[in-house]
Order: C-alpha cells, then sequence, then structure tokens
C-alpha cells in the first residue's frame, strides 16, 4: 500500500510524512515511555526479541491466520514487533500495515521488509490510541501474547475498543494469548532457552489470583557481554474473561482455538486464540 493510500486512512490530525515523525499521540506515549515498563522492554530487547521471534513456527502461524480469517481487505497487524506476519502475509498478496510502539523493532521490520522484497506502511503507535480513521479494516490480528501488558484492564478495554472502531461491519479480529489454565497447569519456575547469540534465563512468579504472570529474562550474550536483565509483566485472561471484554467493545466471539493446529479451545490448550466478529 503506498503511502498516499494511507494517508486516507489515516487520522487527519496523526498525518505524517512517513520517515518523519512517527504517526503516534507524543505527549501520551512520552508519558508513558518514563513510566511504564511495557513501553520500553521489547524496545529495549530489540535484536534479541527478533531472534526470539524468528525461532517461531511463523509460516505455521500464518498459515493459521490465513485460514481462520481468509483475509480479503486491509489487515492490521497489531502489535507487530518485527512484522513477521504482516511480512507474509503481505508476501502472499494480502493488503497489511504493521503497527507496533517500538521504535527498535519497527526498524528491524523495515530491514527485513526489505530483505524480504515487500514493502507496506509501519505506523508506531500505541494500541489504544489508533490513529486510524473508524471501519477502514477488515481483519485485526494481535498475535503471540501482545496483550495484557497496559497499566489497567481498563486500558486494555481501551484498545479493544480502537480495534471495535476502526473494523468494518462483519470484519475479524483474531487475538492469541496464553491460556492461564494450561499455564498453571504446567507451571516452571525457572527455565531456559538457547539462541544463536545469546542464552536466555527465566525466573517466573505466577499470581493466580491476580492473573498475573511476572518473569524476569535475563540474557546472556554469547559475545560475552555483561548479563542483562529485562522484567516483563503480563496480566492473564480466562476465555470467560475474554469474551465479556470483547462483547462489551462491541466484538462477538464466533471461535476459539486452542493453537496453530486449529485445534479447538480446551483447558489444556497452550493457547487462548479467540476469532471475534464486529457486529
Ligand atoms: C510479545 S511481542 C509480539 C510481537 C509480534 N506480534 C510477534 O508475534 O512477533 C509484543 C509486542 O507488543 C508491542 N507492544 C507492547 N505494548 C504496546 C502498546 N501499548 N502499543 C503498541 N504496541 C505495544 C511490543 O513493542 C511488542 O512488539
Amino acid at each position: 500500500m503506498p503511502w498516499e493510500d494511507l494517508k486516507k486512512i489515516c487520522l487527519s490530525r496523526v498525518h505524517h510524512k512517513p520517515e518523519r515523525k512517527p504517526l503516534i499521540k507524543e505527549r501520551e506515549v512520552e508519558l508513558m515511555d518514563k513510566q511504564e515498563w511495557y513501553a520500553s522492554l521489547f524496545d529495549r530487547l530489540g535484536e534479541y526479541w527478533a531472534e526470539i521471534a524468528e525461532a517461531r513456527s511463523t509460516e505455521k502461524e500464518v498459515e493459521f491466520i490465513e485460514n481462520a480469517v481468509r483475509p480479503k481487505g486491509l489487515v492490521l497487524d497489531l502489535c507487530c514487533g518485527t512484522s513477521r506476519h504482516s511480512i507474509l502475509l503481505r508476501a502472499k498478496g494480502r493488503k497489511v500495515i504493521g503497527l507496533d510502539l517500538s521504535p527498535n523493532l519497527l526498524r528491524i521490520a523495515k530491514r527485513k521488509m526489505v530483505l524480504e522484497g515487500v514493502s507496506f506502511p509501519l505506523i508506531r503507535a500505541e494500541m489504544r490510541f489508533l490513529p486510524l480513521k473508524e471501519e477502514i479494516l477488515a481483519v485485526v490480528i494481535n498475535m503471540f501474547t501482545s496483550f495484557g501488558y497496559l497499566p489497567t484492564e481498563k486500558e486494555d478495554m481501551k484498545s479493544l475498543r480502537e480495534v471495535a472502531r476502526t473494523l468494518k461491519r462483519g470484519g475479524a479480529f483474531l487475538i492469541d494469548v496464553v491460556n492461564p489454565e494450561h499455564l498453571i497447569q504446567v507451571f516452571q519456575k525457572k527455565d531456559w532457552a538457547e539462541f544463536a547469540h545469546f542464552y536466555l534465563l527465566e525466573r517466573r512468579t505466577l499470581d493466580p489470583k491476580r492473573m498475573r504472570l511476572f518473569s524476569q529474562w535475563i540474557v546472556l550474550d554469547k559475545a560475552g557481554n555483561k548479563a542483562r536483565t529485562f522484567d516483563h509483566n503480563l496480566r492473564l485472561y480466562s476465555l470467560p474473561q475474554l469474551r465479556e471484554m470483547l462483547k462489551k467493545a462491541g466484538l462477538a466471539v464466533k471461535k476459539t482455538y486452542g493453537d496453530y493446529e486449529e485445534q479447538r479451545f480446551r483447558s489444556v490448550s497452550p493457547r487462548l486464540i479467540v476469532l471475534a466478529e464486529k457486529k
């Protein structure tokens, strides 16, 4: 989608040239950047996060997305990170936009787009304030636990209302989060993984009453750099809670899945993937 077309779908108060200022409500995000951990966590992880995301089966996940929503119109990859899903969707001929808060991850996304020979708009914005006009999207995808980071449940609700506002009637919203029930069943306090350039050690605390998962990620770079620590704090949602919130936003649950193999959702499913429709 060329920049000129993007202009047509963006709210006029946030029009900017792509190379210049980002499409974001500057003041709100500046405030957030100072106060909120999530505003900087993924940005600070940068290339480390890119490696973690690359280790995922993105082809499989995109196949799942295409089967679940059969996107025909404009698709918003909400909290796109390195845009791994939208890049593949674009390569398959879909009209896509990527949106994320992290300038670093958007820079990596841009680099990957060039490597893959695809082009589409990337917007830096906050999921509570989408700088897009009403009812212009056919599909919104929110993949790999990109929901539950905002300071309060009310703020998470705000982002769902933004999804509903920007979706066309009959448009689809696909949200993919951790299944809290499964997490409780298989919970491990400590874990580690090896990536090409670093080791990732993880220390976790689960608070099932408050539905919170606190994790400390310690990155040990193989180049021998000092270990770096990142705190991660996630609000977990069960299917009934998510259903209720989606309903309040004007989104009706159509289908639920428990993984990217299109298995139906059960309490033992690793993922909670919900397909909802704008009423
Ligand atoms: C777990 S990552 C998932 C990224 C991508 N969807 C994927 O599957 O690789 C979560 C993403 O949400 C973004 N994010 C977190 N809070 C956000 C917010 N309030 N507004 C927009 N993006 C946000 C982060 O920058 C990060 O890229």
